[in-house]
């Protein structure tokens, strides 16, 4: 190293130092000590070379990384309090619940997604500048676009159920509309609240799946080329935030302060679940490992549909335990879904998913599959570590990974989570739309796309 380098780490390391000694390493004093560093290079008049930045970088983090340890021990309200599921078993699966009709969820809400896919294209997406226009509407061309509008219909079918366990009445699905018609003491513009939120759900979604490709460096999403592969990583990124933005309005307007909050947090926390997945902390120990990898799922999953669907019951006026079962619902299909795409992302083909297979491992992520393999074949744990990195890991990981029952038991605890989704919606009167939601959350663990 240099020796105005050296100057510089010694100085610096002292700044460090003292601040380290602090109780707590908090923000604040992580920007300072970037200022510090870019204050003591300009001082002594050196430009600072790449790898030196690298090493203060990564000292950086690291520290951080150990101070934010906290973040993943277990605090009073923790998203993992009812996830440690793994040692239950399975009652329902492969058959309904007893008392459950079959009803097609993607049948009865087809119409009003169709509808929603057109009202986000052409009403809420507007902007005068040509090329963020076709890129904000890049994924909005059609309904059968590829994806799955999983979250549009937990919403739409969740509003439904909730209405008909109220009043008891079941109108059979027969019409245009799935959406309840307010109550006497609902706002009367519930309809067209909650198709709204349907709208601002699959909007977030899509907002945070352009930023993942650009994270991602994917290049395939819905079957079609990513679309920063096509417009350049500045604008899919913009368009992402533009998608926010628009989103955000609608929910100002919808004018429920509740859910402004509730779906504002799904933000936070999809940036969190990213961020725990980009630098997640050094997890000693398996049961470490997997609780790190589920609190790491509800943030980037679980929690849109968690919160989206408390929305639900926050717009209709409904009492805490309505507000209590959507919450429960939304969260564990949302787990459920994540494990399984997890699941598939190691048995499925490229063509099939509509995006790149082994991804995870292959950019070092260790996800339930290999966790689980993990546990057996204890040869996987230096790997995971050094996140697959090592010569032929790769290759060895998935070798073993097949070989072991990390993918069955990644789909059992799917459907643990998929069960206690259907046992919160038993809680509800029977109704079309509440069967329909209990066949959907048993759709998100037989899928296979
Ligand atoms: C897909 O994960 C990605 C997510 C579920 C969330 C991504 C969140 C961000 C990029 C943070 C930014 C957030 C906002 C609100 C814009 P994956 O890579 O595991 O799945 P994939 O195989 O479908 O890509
Ligand atoms: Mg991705």
């Amino acid at each position: 190293m240099k020796s105005s380098a050296k100057r510089i780490l010694a100085v610096s390391n002292r700044v460090n130092g003292r601040l380290l000694c602090r109780s707590r390493f908090n923000n604040v004093h992580r920007c300072g000590l970037l200022q510090q560093h870019r204050f003591l290079a300009s001082s002594v008049g050196v430009s600072v070379p790449e790898g030196f930045k690298d090493t203060v970088k990564n000292t950086i983090l690291d520290h951080a990384l150990r101070e934010d340890s906290r973040l993943w021990q277990s605090t009073g309200d923790d998203p993992l309090d009812d996830l440690d599921l793994e040692f239950e078993t399975t009652r329902y699966w492969p058959s309904l619940p007893p008392g459950v009709e079959a009803i097609d969820p993607i049948a009865i809400s087809s119409k009003e997604i169709v509808k929603l896919v057109e009202s986000i294209r052409d009403d809420m997406l507007n902007t005068e500048h040509p090329v963020l226009q076709k890129a904000a509407t890049y994924f909005f061309q059609s309904a059968a676009d590829g994806g799955k509008k999983v979250r549009p219909m937990l919403v739409l079918l969740l509003s439904r159920a909730l209405s008909d366990h109220i009043t008891t009445t079941h109108q059979p699905v027969t019409s245009s509309s799935l959406l309840p018609t307010a109550l006497e003491w609902q706002r009367p513009e519930l309809p067209d609240l909650n198709r709204r939120l349907a709208e601002v759900t699959e909007i977030f979604h899509t907002a945070s799946l352009l930023h993942d490709d650009v994270l991602d460096d994917a290049d395939q999403r819905r079957n079609l080329p990513a679309l920063h592969t096509q417009f350049g990583a500045k604008i899919a990124v913009l368009a992402g935030d533009f998608l926010l933005a628009k989103a955000c309005v609608t929910l100002a307007k919808m004018g429920d302060l509740r859910t402004v909050e509730a779906m504002s947090t799904v933000l936070e926390h999809l940036v969190l679940g990213e961020v725990m997945q980009i630098r997640g902390p050094k997890a000693d120990g398996q049961k470490s490992r997997l609780r790190v990898y589920l609190k790491k799922n509800f943030y980037k999953t679980a929690s849109l549909m968690a919160l989206s669907c408390k929305s639900v019951a926050f717009l209709g006026e409904y009492p805490d335990e309505l507000i209590d079962v959507a919450y429960r619902f939304g969260k564990h299909a949302g787990m459920a879904f994540q494990l399984v795409d997890d699941a598939l992302d190691y048995e499925g083909t490229a063509q099939h998913l509509g995006k790149p297979s082994m991804a995870d491992l292959r950019s070092g992520l260790a996800t339930a599959p290999v966790l689980f393999a993990a546990q057996e074949h204890t040869e996987l744990i230096p790997m995971i570590d050094r996140k697959f990195k090592g010569s032929g890991d790769v290759e060895r990981a998935i070798e073993i990974v097949f070989r072991s029952d990390g993918i069955e038991r990644t789909k059992e605890l799917a459907i643990l989570h998929a069960e206690r989704a259907m046992d919160a919606l038993l809680e509800l009167n029977p109704s079309p739309s509440r069967d329909a939601l209990i066949q959907l959350a048993y759709r998100v663990v037989a899928r296979t796309r």
